[in-house]
């Protein structure tokens, strides 16, 4: 499948955004520690939510979906390990190794490997896991985890990595007493999960801080739980509507979150009206460049918003400089870019935009989820025809992205190649 865009349009209107991937990962992973029933709303139809639920169904939970009701029994479970196909089908289902380790006292996966953002490894998951006092066994890309009894430990990570947090919250909540993480992410989405964990009687203080405790916890009780917007999505929509001289309401959404997106916004010249739970978004003809983006862990400019950021860029007046922080490779998308005609340079970690690059239509393939939401916001500025490929990785974590922004007037498409 493709995405076919006309470009030109200003973006105009109104649009709420969908509940947050990155927030509904972990807590279908953490539903495994609840032999009983949890209830989430608000949880988005994304390909990679299907993955999680796939995996959910091989370990012996029955999942039902109702709209954005999602249901997990997970009463019973069948087995303890994940299939190589299933890893593969999504890098971040390392998230459920903590949970089925707590759970079931043994875990079998295999390691993510490579993905479109360079390496993605995952000792800082392993060390923490083994302190907690699991035996983990590293044979030919396998994993092989046993853990007849977690004890409590204090745990310092020599980096707030969001999935290392993660996994150590869902471990801990089996791990005989408390269980304190220093060095934290600090992400809203582990706020998120620390608020599920406690809707299923998991006690968590500190989450959203540099330090988190998890007590353990034998008997939980069946969570209601709703998902958090989606700030990266919150993010794109915004930085869009801008970068096409448009006006539009974005609800459903926690301003503060997306702060360091809304601030370089504001400071580029666009109208940025701010309210409980939404934002409008007025643009100006001429934009400002962004000076210096440099990507940071939480509450730092968000890695995610990156590559949207940088076509945004392209459309303004001067010199934008990125500096990508968190992950080795994630300038993919910008040889993508300059295919529509953006004027970027490369080097290492820093990249460099010379705008503004009239833009104009071109066929272009999505290399990864945020660099191919980069690539639709380009082409809606482009002049003329797009093309975008490979959708299915935009897919991942928009939830139908051409009839959110046909939604807001943009000319939209997808169909067969
Ligand atoms: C989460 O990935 C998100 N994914 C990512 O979103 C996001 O970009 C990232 O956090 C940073 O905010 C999900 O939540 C499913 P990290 P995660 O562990 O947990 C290195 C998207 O587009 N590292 O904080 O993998 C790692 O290589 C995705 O929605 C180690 O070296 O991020 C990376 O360079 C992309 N060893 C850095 O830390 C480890 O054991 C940040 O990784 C773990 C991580």
């Amino acid at each position: 499948m493709s995405l076919f865009i006309s470009g030109g349009t200003p973006l105009c209107g109104e649009i709420a955004v969908h509940g947050a991937k990155n927030s509904v990962l972990p807590v279908l992973a953490a539903t495994i520690l609840h032999p009983g029933i949890s209830v989430i709303e608000n949880c988005p139809d994304l390909s990679d939510v299907h993955s999680a639920i796939s995996i959910l169904r091989h370990l012996g939970c029955r999942v039902q979906r109702e709209g954005t009701r999602v249901t997990v029994d997970a009463t019973e479970l069948c087995c303890c390990n994940i299939p190589d196909s299933l890893m593969r089908e999504m890098r971040s289902s390392v998230i459920f190794l903590g949970a089925i380790l707590a759970r079931a006292g043994c875990a079998e996966m295999y390691f993510p490997g490579g993905c479109e953002l360079g390496n993605r490894p995952i000792d800082l998951h392993l060390s923490a896991l083994r302190e907690l006092g699991a035996v983990i066994e590293e044979e030919g890309g396998r994993i092989c985890c046993n853990a007849p009894s977690l004890v409590a430990r204090e745990i310092n990570l020599c980096f707030p990595s969001v999935g290392a947090t993660e996994n150590i919250m869902l471990a801990a909540s089996r791990a005989a007493g408390v269980t304190r993480i220093r060095n934290a992410a600090r992400e809203p989405e582990i706020e998120d999960l620390a608020r599920f964990l406690r809707s299923m009687g998991i006690s968590v203080h500190g989450a959203g801080g540099s330090v988190i405790e998890v007590e353990c916890s034998q008997k939980t009780k069946d969570p209601m739980f709703s998902v958090m917007p989606d700030r990266i999505v919150a993010a794109t929509y915004l930085i869009g509507v801008a970068m096409t001289g448009g006006e539009a309401l974005v609800t459903k959404l926690v301003p503060e979150q997306i702060a360091p997106i809304t601030s370089l916004l504001r400071e580029s010249g666009c109208n940025v009206t701010v309210e409980k739970d939404r934002i409008f978004l007025k643009a100006t003809k001429t934009l400002r460049p962004c000076q210096t983006v440099r990507t940071m862990p939480y509450p730092g400019f968000p890695t995610d918003a990156q590559a949207p950021m940088m076509a945004y860029a392209t459309q303004c007046d001067g010199t934008s400089i990125f500096v990508e922080n968190i992950f080795d490779n994630r300038y993919r998308h910008v040889c993508e870019l300059i295919r529509l005609g953006a004027n970027i340079k490369v080097e290492g970690r820093v990249a460099v935009v010379e705008g503004k690059n009239e833009l104009h239509g071109a066929r272009v393939s999505a290399t990864d989820l945020r660099g191919g939401a980069a690539l639709v916001l380009a082409a809606l500025c482009a002049e003329g025809e797009s093309r975008i490929d490979e959708v299915c990785h935009i897919d991942r974590g928009y939830e139908s992205i051409e009839s959110n922004f046909s939604k807001l007037g943009a000319k939209i498409v997808r169909r067969e190649g």
